[in-house]
């Protein structure tokens, strides 16, 4: 069965075959109303969320499937210590796929070990976030025209921003992807995105301190909100929230033909007066999120029992007794899931569920 965890759980191909259908959606959404009549979609939602769990909400109802689920784990049973492989058994039962969002990193990854029905992940903690990605190649597709050959500078929070890391790995599949990493020294990119996905895939990037110095080269600007909720230490996030800020000014540095793209949402990273900017794609990129979740859907359905559209062959996991996760918003650390872990090319030994290394 095919779930969704990780963008790179999706060949190539199928992340093609979502951005071309999710165009022929919003091309004829006629056609597609009723595909998924008497199907229901279940929400999760363990952490707030306004436009991931309202697009799917939408996306589905588009379709004129039906919606089930919680918006804020305090009313489910998880307050009375339910687990989310016991929760997902459960809810399995009443919906044909799940969509679950969780601060808990490897959640979803976890879930999915035993799901009966798809699992979606909608974001887990500061770790992934693959429908967000569909959403932001979509539309540097129908900003730009094309996804191969683009430069983009990814600024703000590039440490907890799951949304970058998963955008990261799923460019590295493009061709002449060229990345920019605008963040200060606490907010840099994780060692795992830089070695395992741009050294190992060849794509070439480099950090910078100021928006300003690489503002023309960009084809897009990907900013992102400095993520509160993640940090440990109040200040260290009060020492970085205003690293970053597009206003007028920096956005009159930019080439004619740009896109500015925001998972949202914003706080003060992006200054109002830049909205009305042709360039400033961040409001139709919440529109695409729709569409694309409306395709997505649609061919999860299509692959569900399809042989050729299971779940990519991962390397086999490494267990040892000896060794654990250090990362305690991992799933490892707070259902017991197992110790298991992953061996990357250079040696290293990473945490199945969350990628922290462990050795
Ligand atoms: C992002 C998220 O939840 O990771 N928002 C979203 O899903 N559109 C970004 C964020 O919260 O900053």
């Amino acid at each position: 069965m095919k779930h969704l965890i990780d963008p790179m759980d999706l060949s190539k191909q199928e992340t093609d075959e979502i951005i071309s259908l999710a165009q022929d959606i919003i091309a004829h959404r006629e056609r597609y109303q009723g595909s998924m009549s008497h199907r229901k979609l279940a929400t999760l939602f363990y952490e707030p969320s306004t436009r991931t769990r309202l697009s799917f909400t939408s996306a589905m109802m588009e379709l004129g499937g039906n919606v089930l689920g919680f918006s804020d784990a305090r009313s489910s049973s998880v307050s009375k210590g339910e687990t989310v492989q016991d929760t997902v058994r459960v809810v399995g039962c009443f919906a044909e796929f799940i969509a679950m969002r969780h601060y808990i990193e490897g959640a979803q990854l976890y879930a999915s070990e035993v799901s009966p029905v798809p699992i979606i992940n909608a974001g887990d903690g500061s770790h992934s976030h693959p429908t967000q990605t569909l959403t932001d190649l979509l539309t540097i597709q129908r900003e730009l025209g094309h996804i191969d050959g683009i430069t983009i500078g990814f600024c703000g929070d590039l440490r907890f921003g799951r949304t970058v890391h998963s955008l990261i790995k799923a460019l590295s599949r493009y061709k002449d992807i060229k990345v920019v990493l605008i963040a200060p020294q606490e907010l840099k990119l994780p060692d795992y995105i830089k070695h395992d996905v741009c050294e190992r895939t060849g794509i070439p990037y480099r950090e910078v301190e100021t928006m300003e110095e690489v503002m023309s080269e960009l084809d897009v600007l990907y900013m992102t909100r400095v993520q509160k909720e993640r940090f440990l230490d109040e200040d260290e996030f009060d020492r970085v929230k205003d690293s970053f800020v597009l206003d007028a000014a920096r956005m009159a540095l930019a080439k004619e033909k740009m896109a500015v793209l925001h998972p949202l949402p914003r706080v003060n990273e992006i200054l109002t007066e830049v909205d009305a900017d042709p360039r400033a794609a961040y409001f139709r990129q919440v529109e695409n999120g729709k569409f694309v979740r409306e395709a997505l859907i649609v061919k999860l359905h299509e692959w569900k029992n399809d042989p050729d559209h299971g779940m990519p062959e991962h390397d086999k996991p490494v267990y040892d007794e000896t060794l654990h996760c250090g990362n305690l918003k991992c799933i490892c650390n707070q259902e017991k899931a197992p110790y298991k872990f992953r061996r990357s090319e250079d040696g290293t030994l990473r945490c199945w569920y969350c990628d922290a290394k462990v050795r």
